[in-house]
């Protein structure tokens, strides 16, 4: 459904891999796109890419939003900004351990510069979160009143203080209103195929490391443990088709714009509400493409939390958005990515 006006969106790190899908899905809603990114993480041709599948081309700003005066101005030149969609940050678990101040910087600093910059300006921003602020789940499928428990890395602390930050500020800051969407385990890519996940060096994430095995690019896949207290002993994740989470930002805004929110600070899971284990992941895989996998079974890696899946049913409920895409249809997206970016490689 389109929107009766065309309401300007800012999406940081708009050419990241959520960021990409989900300029595409506001633009074929109706949404004038503006996307400031640092390419820290991600390539410029992403928005050639964005004009292909849409036919219209995302005003970009190259900008760090650790560049408190650029993100002033650049936000000062957009007086008609209704909403701000929030992804640039670094996502990585193990290098926020090795590195925390570069989490703590690039996570938090750059939230408070664009709060900043808007402060007093009635804004619909929506916050990227992760179902990792809630640790290992003691009741499953985790809702959203589940508690939060302490972060297990420096990257999952600065969702935690992310969403604290804007809870506190919307409360105080008048027109400000906030949807923090806690996404489970995004995977796959547009079925043009033609945006996905750019994984820079070698993938820490169980999907692209497995398209890139089966590719070639990459040895064998470790499964990190089967000794777990699950059916088939390995881990289970509530994996999202990357579509269907990009659809939930653009029903977050919708909800803002309609003024149906009941309080200025909302938080949302998003995922399928179902998990799936690594060892399904792997057969499916192979069932849907055909292709062997070359894996093994290793030891477990440290951090890994047991099992999580979500309670979705607030965001059915209230954001009137549920997944439509089931884990053959992400794999078969995600492994027609691969094969085009092996022939079409961005680096
Ligand atoms: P991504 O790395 O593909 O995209 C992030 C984008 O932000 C990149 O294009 C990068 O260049 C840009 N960026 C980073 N720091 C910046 C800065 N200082 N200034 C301007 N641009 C900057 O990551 P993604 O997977 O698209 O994740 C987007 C958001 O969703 C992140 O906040 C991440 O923490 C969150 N998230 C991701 C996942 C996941 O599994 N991918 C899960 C939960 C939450
Ligand atoms: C999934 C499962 C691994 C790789 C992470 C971040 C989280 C969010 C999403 C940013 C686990 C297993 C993996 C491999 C494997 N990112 N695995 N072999 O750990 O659930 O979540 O990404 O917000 O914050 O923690 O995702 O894809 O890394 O792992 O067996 O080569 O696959 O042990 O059980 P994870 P993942």
């Amino acid at each position: 459904m389109r929107v009766s006006k065309k309401s300007k969106v800012l999406v940081t790190g708009g050419t990241g891999y959520i960021g990409a899908h989900t300029v595409v899905e506001l633009q074929q809603s109706g949404f004038e796109v503006v996307i400031i990114d640092n390419l820290s993480n991600s390539d410029i041709r992403i928005i050639d890419q964005i004009k292909t599948i849409t036919g219209i081309t995302p005003v970009f700003e190259r900008l760090d939003l650790r560049d408190k005066v650029g993100v002033c101005a650049f936000i000062q030149s957009q007086p008609d900004l209704e909403g701000i969609i929030h992804f640039a940050a670094s996502k990585s678990v193990a290098e926020s351990v090795k590195d925390p101040l570069l989490y703590y910087d690039n996570n938090i600093c750059t939230l408070i510069n664009l709060l900043n910059a808007i402060k007093g300006r009635p804004v619909n921003l929506v916050f990227s979160s992760s179902c990792t602020v809630y640790g290992e789940p003691d009741v499953l499928p985790v809702n959203e009143l589940a508690p939060v428990k302490k972060a297990e890395s420096p990257y999952g602390n600065t969702k935690q203080i992310g969403e604290e930050i804007l809870k506190e500020t919307a409360h105080a800051v008048a027109g400000l209103k906030v949807i923090a969407l806690r996404y489970f385990n995004p995977v796959g890519a547009h079925a043009s195929a033609l945006i996905g996940e750019l994984p820079l060096g070698v993938p820490q994430n169980l999907v692209p490391f497995i398209t890139q095995s089966a590719i070639g690019k990459r040895g064998q896949i470790t499964v990190y443990g089967d000794d777990y207290d699950t059916a088939d002993g390995s881990c289970i994740r509530d994996y999202i088709h990357i579509v269907d989470l990009a659809k939930a930002h653009v029903a977050a805004l919708k909800r803002m714009e309609a003024g149906q929110m009941e309080t200025v600070f909302e938080i949302f899971n998003v995922g399928t509400g179902k998990g799936n284990s690594v060892l399904e992941v792997v057969n499916a895989f192979e069932r849907v493409t055909g292709v062997k996998l070359n894996y093994r079974i290793g030891n477990r890696r440290e951090g890994d939390i047991i099992k999580i899946w979500g309670d979705v049913t607030k965001a059915q409920n209230k954001l009137g958005w549920t997944a439509q895409s089931n884990l053959d249809d992400m794999l078969a997206s995600a492994w027609a990515w691969e094969k085009y970016i092996n022939e079409n490689p961005f680096q």
